[in-house]
């Protein structure tokens, strides 16, 4: 039986922490859909088309990974693709409540099953909000985030 799993998110933008849940959700699904949330609730920075647009080229050796936009509830876009496993990536304690709260309302919601990689060490800290505040003050992202996202950030935060 073929596995897809859905990693959502608002990938704003997309970090070395997401890619490496999708480096290693890809090494154990036969497919992973990277599911970029509309969201203008949160007023991105990137506009939708750029946040798909960087995913899909920091994801572009991943042949087993594709890349699609949703809005409403994430267990309507799973029951649409047939899909029933949602990833996430858990990146320490403070986490835990908040993932443990959405996986619980979307196992309700829908027939779907979250599954919970740990985020490598390397990453633990990183998040797509504090890589933009310190493009925003110019400090140095490489580390951070693949180079053509570095690039864009410094683009559109200088503007
Ligand atoms: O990268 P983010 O912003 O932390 O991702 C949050 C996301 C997109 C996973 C979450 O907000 C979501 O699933 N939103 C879709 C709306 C939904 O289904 N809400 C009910 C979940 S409890």
């Amino acid at each position: 039986m073929s596995v897809t799993a859905v990693y959502p998110g608002t990938f704003d933008p997309v970090t070395y922490g997401h890619l490496d849940v999708i480096q290693r959700a890809a090494a154990r699904f036969d497919a992973v859909i990277v599911a970029c949330l509309r969201n203008v609730s949160k007023a991105p920075v990137f506009e939708l088309e750029e946040r798909v647009e960087l995913l899909q080229s920091v994801t572009a050796d991943l042949s087993n990974v594709t890349v699609e936009v949703f809005e409403g509830l994430l267990v309507d876009f799973c029951r649409d693709r047939g899909v029933r496993l949602i990833v996430k990536g858990l990146r320490a304690v403070s986490d835990f409540e908040y993932e443990l709260q959405m996986a619980q309302m979307n196992s309700r919601l829908g027939d779907v099953e979250t599954l919970f990689l740990t985020t490598s060490p390397v990453y633990s800290f990183l998040s797509s909000s504090l890589v933009k505040e310190v493009a925003r003050f110019g400090g140095d992202v490489s580390d951070f985030v693949p180079p053509i996202v570095a690039e864009h950030l410094s683009r559109r935060l200088s503007t």
